[in-house]
Formats: structure tokens, sequence, C-alpha cells
């Protein structure tokens, strides 16, 4: 029996496949290197510090910072984003985000608001899913210590105007922090245009590296705020037992993750001789046609922006007569087609647009490497199913 082949479209939980030089570059730390960094003295053990410093001056010139150093790993993107937020936000603070956040950063928020008296907001958006910063203007007082808005949506795709919204948030004393989970590596961005003070995203959904990443962006001074949340040795200043007050090694004890620092060396230069303007492109191309396709079926309803403009390759639809589940466990059982269903870790989201108690939505989100025949054939086994319910 011929097993079909899989159509991934789950790339917003994270990217696969990886460009072939991960999988190179991933086997060959792990097969000749495998030494520590910042440790040892030997050939290898310093090969593994230049890959750790590569990949951080690759994803600083990815997103515009001037300085690598400013750029910090941890182990994906809700670690970056709790050493964002819970190194930022003291007790009794007022804190602004937005309904369309994810768990990563509600969560956080919610515990400090139950454990420390952190009055949160949340700026709510339009039907398509679109925040206004005159909203966010409206939601900050004089103590908000942070705003905190994902930049592109894990539901809908939609794409906040981060640039207008830093400008609001550099008119206060707020802190500003941007969520890039479902941004970086899909859209062009640039730290300096946001006016951002932090900027969070895992490596291995846009950024293409392994599982096992994250990256934060922390402007020049903002450490000086940031308090770190774990301690440990870092292989500096070893004569003392106080953590070093230095970018990076204040947020940085422990061994890192070198293969997937590696693999992420390898992605982020892909990404840089492919560029990720040409990336978007591809990715505008795949859903004109999926979202044009969609619209000639009956009973499918399409949430989030209608359009291409303003958004990313994530796609969420609802199909009448179907739960969410039961339509992504159909395409995968017959036809290998891997979406994901559910509320996406948003749940604030899927209330804005009235799919929680439907049980949320299913989601397709698009990859470098997906092919408009792809894209074609999950239309196709779309309208059969429809058809179905209409029978
Ligand atoms: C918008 C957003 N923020 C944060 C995260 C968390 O990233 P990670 O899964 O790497 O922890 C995700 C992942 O789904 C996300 O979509």
């Amino acid at each position: 029996m011929i097993e079909k082949r899989r159509i991934y479209l789950d790339n917003a939980a994270t990217a696969w496949p990886k460009p072939e030089c991960v999988y190179d570059a991933v086997d060959h730390y792990q097969r000749e290197l495998g030494g520590p960094n910042g440790r040892s003295g030997y050939l290898e053990a310093l090969e593994s510090n230049r890959i750790v410093e590569r990949a951080r001056r690759s994803v600083a010139e990815l997103i515009g910072a001037s300085d690598p150093l400013q750029v910090v790993f941890g182990c994906n993107g809700t670690d970056v984003l709790n050493l964002a937020i819970r190194g930022i936000v003291r007790p009794g603070d007022h804190v602004v985000t937005t309904v369309c956040d994810h768990n990563s950063v509600l969560r956080p928020l919610r515990a400090l608001h139950e454990d420390a008296d952190v009055e949160v907001s949340y700026v709510p958006c339009d039907g398509l899913g679109f925040v206004s910063p005159a909203d966010v203007r409206a939601a900050m007082r004089p103590n908000t210590r942070l705003v905190a808005v994902i930049h592109a949506s894990n539901v809908t795709g939609a794409i906040q105007p981060v640039n207008e919204i830093g400008r609001v948030v550099r008119e206060s004393n707020a802190f500003y922090l941007v969520d890039a989970a479902q941004s970086l590596g899909h859209v062009p961005l640039d730290v300096r245009a946001m006016d951002v003070d932090l900027l969070a995203a895992p490596g291995h959904k846009g950024l293409l590296g392994p599982l096992g990443t994250g990256v934060l962006y922390i402007r020049p001074g903002v450490e000086r705020e940031v308090s770190p949340l774990r301690y440990g040795g870092t292989g500096t200043q070893s004569d003392e037992d106080r953590q070093p007050d230095v970018l990076p090694d204040k947020y940085e004890p422990g061994n890192h993750n070198l293969p997937g620092l590696a693999g992420l060396v390898a992605s982020t230069q892909f990404l840089i001789d492919e560029t990720i303007e040409a990336i978007h492109s591809h990715h505008t191309m795949l859903v004109e046609r999926f979202l044009a396709g969609l619209r000639e079926i009956d009973g499918v309803t399409i949430h989030g922006p209608q359009s291409t403009a303003n958004r990313t390759s994530v796609v969420s639809i609802t199909v009448d007569g179907y739960d969410p589940h039961e339509l992504a466990a159909i395409l995968e059982s017959s036809h290998r087609i891997q979406c994901r269903a559910g509320l996406h870790c948003a749940p604030r989201m899927h209330e804005a647009l009235g799919t929680t108690a439907g049980g949320g939505t299913v989601r397709f989100s698009a990859g470098f490497s997906t092919t408009a025949e792809e894209i074609d054939a999950v239309i196709a086994e779309l309208e059969q199913i429809a058809i179905a319910v209409v029978r």
C-alpha cells in the first residue's frame, strides 16, 4: 500500500519541514562537536561558543537590533515571554494586553494578578481581529508598567499595527513588549520601527529552527529593569555566587540547547539568503488561493481577515455541521491533511470571534515549502466534506 504524503499545515504550532541545512547543522553538532559553550577551552567547546554567537548575530540581523548582545536565548516562546513579563512587572502595577493575545502572555499575567495584585486591561478587537492604537491609548493608566501586544494572531493571522501602538506606548513611561511568535520569519519586522523594549519569539516557528529555543530582544538599557527568572552557572565570574549582571549571562544560566542553536544558525542564514520578503510573498500567494477556494464552498466561514492584507499564512475556518475537532480528524485520517482544531491557547480571541461555544476553529498554517497544489488539495477535500452535510 502506498501511504499518502502528509500535507503539513500546522506551521503555526511548529515549522515543518525545516530547511535541509538545519538537519545538517544539528547532525554536525551532535556527531562532530558535542561540546558545551562558555565553559571549556578545547577546540569543539570554542566552536560551540561560536555557534551561540552566530545565532545571536543572525537573529539580531533579522530583527534590526544593532547589538547582538541584546538578544538572549531561552527554551521556547513561552519561556522568553515569561522572562519579559515576570521580569519587568512589579506588584501593584497595571498591564495592558489584548484579547488577541496567547496564553503564554495571558497566563503569566493572570498569575501576577492573583499573586501580586497586578491589574490587567484587555484591549478589544474588531470583527476581523484587529486592535486599534486608540483603544490601546484608552486602556493605559498612569501606573501602566507594560503594554504586551501579539504581533500576528495565531488564530486569525491578523497583523496588528505594532509600529503605531509603539508610538502610543512611547507617549507614556510604560514598557512595550511584542509577542512575535507568529510574525518573526513570516513578515519583515524591525525593532527600531516598532520602538519596542522587548520582543519575544520561539526559534522553531517562523525562524525555522529546531524545537527548544526562544529569543528575547531587550532594548539597550531595559535590561536594568528586567530581573532574571533563572539563576545558576554561566561559566563567567565563577569566583562569585551572585549572578552576573551583564548581558547575555544575566538571563542565560546553565548549558544552552546547542543542537537547537546550531540548527537556528542554519535556519536564520536560510532566511537571510531567501529573504523574509520572498517567504511572505509566497505565503500571500497561497493565502489568496486558499481564501478564493474557501469562499466558493457553501457552509464555510472564514474567521479573521477576509483578504491578504495585513495577515500571515494562518487561516481559521469553521464548516457548518462539523465540530472543529471532528473536521480536523477527518482531514487527517482520510487525507493526511494536518491542521489544528480548537481554541489554540487563545481563549479571549475565540470569545471575541464568537467561536468558543462551537469548540473553536480549524486552523491551517502554510510554511515556506507549502505548494499551491497542496492548497488545492485541501480545498477539494473541504468541498467534499461540506457537500456531505448539505446532502
Ligand atoms: C502567539 C504565540 N505566542 C507564544 C507562543 C508560545 O510559543 P512556544 O510554543 O514556543 O512556547 C505561541 C505558540 O503557539 C504563539 O502562537
